[in-house]
């Protein structure tokens, strides 16, 4: 007897009842780019539809956010001012930290998480502290726990510390606990691959190292064990949930992170797989809107739980008008 899984492909509605994975707005998490100066709504030229936004027109893209039913946002600063130890990423009145109390003033129930890096606060474009051409791992942890703490100050829900530094949750989190907050929670970008796919981010942030690469601090693409030993080490040291990064060339790595601990798991679906599908949708060759849910279900599918993505408010449209 022929075996019919055909069955079960047959209509819409057997379809759907047999459906494994769904996407949820609930998963979703979308990146902001907040910027210095007055009446800034830019579009970045390597991230289409994307904008750096300036403090006063944030108001109505919080509001739009919400009301599409994103409730979480990750939040990027570009200073005005960088310097050789990132100064304005920990200044109280930084631009990510008067970001987040705007952003807390428009609507406090919108969940807040901020990127934690010196990448876009250094002269020199690393993620840490130069010793000569070196990033000194134990100086930058300092470095990095104070940022943190300084946007606990401001108001964030969660911090996502994206430097690569060894030692840097367990920093993080007993400087905020030291302070009274222990109710932040670390999202780790524990795997963090050093991708050519963060380029049109680089570009939107004015974050490429000015020499060099980021090769002794993140990760080799072509390791996957390593990456469980980065999730280990970071959840010993106290993340709450762990971050692969890129997504869609490690689908593997966040299948084998969901399947071996049991923590919530996000994935980054960074800018160059957004810029790709962009350039390749404007060009008329791909169906944007299937192709970007086939991809962010294939991720949800893989094992992720959360999903970072420059497309979240699309997808919310798209989901909430029925596919
Ligand atoms: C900062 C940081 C980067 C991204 C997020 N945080 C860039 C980098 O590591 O060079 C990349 C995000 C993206 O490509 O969408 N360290």
């Amino acid at each position: 007897m022929i075996k019919r899984p055909r069955r079960l492909r047959h209509n819409s509605a057997i379809r759907s009842m047999v459906r494994e994975t769904t996407l949820n707005i609930d998963d979703l998490v979308y990146p902001l780019f907040v910027i210095e100066g007055e009446g800034v709504k830019n579009e970045i030229s390597s991230l289409k539809g994307q904008y750096h936004y300036s403090l006063d027109k944030l108001e109505d893209e919080i509001n739009e956010i919400s009301r599409l039913g994103i409730q979480a946002i990750l939040l990027f600063g570009l200073p005005n001012m960088k310097d050789s130890l990132a100064s304005e990423a920990y200044r109280d009145t930084g631009i990510v930290q008067r970001a987040l109390k705007e952003i807390k003033r428009i609507n406090k129930e919108m969940l807040v998480i901020t990127d934690i890096c010196m990448c876009q606060y250094t002269d020199h474009g690393h993620c840490g502290v130069l010793y000569g051409e070196y990033v000194d791992n134990d100086k930058t942890l300092d470095y990095i726990a104070k940022i943190a703490l300084s946007h606990a100050r401001a108001g964030a829900d969660m911090v996502a510390p994206s430097d690569m530094m060894d030692g840097r949750i367990s920093s993080i989190r007993s400087l905020l606990d030291k302070n009274g907050f222990s109710n932040v929670s670390i999202i780790a970008y524990s795997a963090k691959y050093a991708s050519a796919f963060y380029g049109p981010f680089r570009a939107a942030a004015n974050s490429a190292p000015g020499f060099g690469d980021r090769k002794t601090y993140q990760m080799d693409p072509a390791n996957s064990d390593e990456a469980l030993r980065e999730v280990e080490l970071d959840l010993d040291e106290g993340a709450d949930i762990v971050m692969i990064k890129p997504a869609l060339a490690y689908l593997d790595v966040v299948q084998r992170v969901k399947y071996n601990y049991n923590v919530p798991v996000a994935a980054y679906n960074v800018s160059g797989e957004y810029a790709m599908i962009k350039t390749a949708s404007e060009k008329g060759l791909i169906d944007e809107q299937k192709i970007v849910l086939e991809i962010l279900t294939g991720m949800k599918r893989a094992g992720a739980d959360i999903i970072i993505s420059y497309h979240a408010k699309d997808v919310a449209k798209w989901i909430k008008g029925g596919k």
